[in-house]
């Protein structure tokens, strides 16, 4: 039985407009710059505008795959993230909104920490199978906040990555074989009354690297392929460091012999991460873009991607370059976006992060270099609109 090949057609990102380097932190904290540079391995993180959410920063990322290929075919959009901006009200409305898209869709949020974009992918790959006309269309956003003077401060970062979900496609087909793992574990979680994450950091380290060995271990039982087929693995990026840990504990655990070199490898998929910080929802496919941009792999290559959503679900799966996969990406788009941001000082970076908590209704400041704007709250309702590129005094 031949199986119908599925998987990524398309795939887009955006991040936002503000960036606060990690060495302006170290100076602020009296730690040195090292630590975050070479010890996390991260560079920058980007900061949202005061006119920016995940909703402008889903349609952001989305708009270039609609201009591509229309809305046509699209019945499913679903946008995952852990930054929900109303209890009840899936975000995704608001992104369908702003993207013009028909009113023939069904469109969800899902949540599970880091790891939900992945449950989307594969929904939609069930979707696809299911209805070969069909597209989906997978969103994943996210703003990474910890409070003030926390461990997870330097960690913080935000983005979103868009992709377009369809039978034939033409960058990645995502292979039948999945491992899997759920525990209930307190690593990290934000209950409904913070709008910053708490966190066990050195724990939530431990749970995510035996997830992902146990999630391994699933992949391989249930006909994954072994360890030296894959040509590099897109792992959760909370920090780039991350990766590195989780990639010599699965050389070992996988008996791959030159783990130095696997891990030196990853740095392809760091190039992004190291200056958006963590995505959360949107790390592992940021890691993914990164690999595919770097240009490294040829086609027909296999990839893997290790997904870790705190509390806690990972999973593990592998997908194969489709041959001109190159011809589909928008090398660059994003590594401009991140040159665009405007740096912020140490004194501007903590004033905004304390007036992300205001509540009630108000208006935002025109900031935004992107074309969609989060207006403000009115009557309780979060208004948003389309813009000129062009911020306003
Ligand atoms: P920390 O306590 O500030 O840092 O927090 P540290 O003291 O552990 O140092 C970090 C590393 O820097 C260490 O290396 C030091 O040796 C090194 P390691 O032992 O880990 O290899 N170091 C230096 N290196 C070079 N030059 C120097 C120097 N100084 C120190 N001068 C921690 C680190 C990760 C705990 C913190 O950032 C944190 O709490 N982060 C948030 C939680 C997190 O990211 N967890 C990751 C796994 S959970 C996950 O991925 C899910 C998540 O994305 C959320 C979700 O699912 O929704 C977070």
């Amino acid at each position: 039985m031949t199986t119908l090949p599925v998987g990524i057609d398309d795939i887009a990102a955006s991040t936002t407009s503000l960036m606060f380097p990690l060495a302006a932190l170290a100076a602020a904290h009296d730690t040195s710059a090292g630590k975050y540079h070479r010890g996390i391995g991260q560079d920058e993180m980007s900061v949202p505008a005061d006119d920016e959410d995940i909703v402008t920063l889903a349609a952001r990322a989305a708009a270039p795959i609609i201009e591509r290929h229309g809305s046509e075919g699209i019945r499913t959009l679903l946008l995952a993230t852990e930054t929900g901006i109303d209890q009840s009200k899936a975000a995704g409305v608001f992104v369908h909104d702003l993207l013009e898209l028909p009113p023939n869709v069904r469109v969800v949020e899902l949540k599970e920490a880091c790891y939900s974009a992945t449950s989307a992918l594969q929904f939609a790959l069930g979707i696809v199978a299911r209805n070969p006309d069909e597209k989906v269309l997978v969103i994943a956003s996210d703003v990474a906040r910890y409070e003030l003077d926390s461990s997870g401060e330097a960690t913080q970062g935000a983005g979103a990555v868009a992709m377009l979900v369809a039978a034939h496609p033409r960058v990645l087909e995502i292979e039948p074989a999945s491992g899997l793992f759920t525990e209930n574990v307190h690593d990290f979680w934000r209950p409904n009354d913070r709008t910053t994450a708490l966190v066990d950091g050195r724990y939530s380290v431990t749970v995510y690297l035996r997830a992902m060995e146990v999630a391994w271990q699933d992949y391989r039982e249930r006909g994954g392929s072994p360890i030296d087929t894959i040509s590099r693995i897109c792992f959760h990026q909370p920090f780039t460091k991350m990766a590195a840990k989780a990639m010599q504990k699965l050389a070992k655990t996988a008996g791959l012999e030159d783990s130095a070199k696997a891990v030196s490898d990853l740095a392809d998929t760091m190039t992004l991460n190291r200056r958006l910080g963590n995505t959360y929802t949107a790390s592992s496919y940021m890691a993914l873009l990164s690999l595919l941009e770097a240009g490294s792999l040829g086609d027909g290559e296999r990839v893997g991607i290790f997904s870790y959503g705190s509390g806690a679900v990972a999973e593990f799966f592998t997908g194969v370059l489709v041959r001109g996969y190159r011809e589909q990406l928008r090398t660059g788009d994003l590594t401009a976006m991140l040159d665009a941001r405007r740096e912020i000082s140490y004194s501007e970076y903590r004033e905004r992060h304390i007036a992300a908590d205001r509540t009630g209704n108000f208006d935002t400041v025109h900031e935004t270099l992107g074309n969609f704007r989060f207006a403000g709250v009115r009557d309780s309702i979060r208004v948003y609109e389309k813009t000129d590129n062009s911020p306003r005094a």
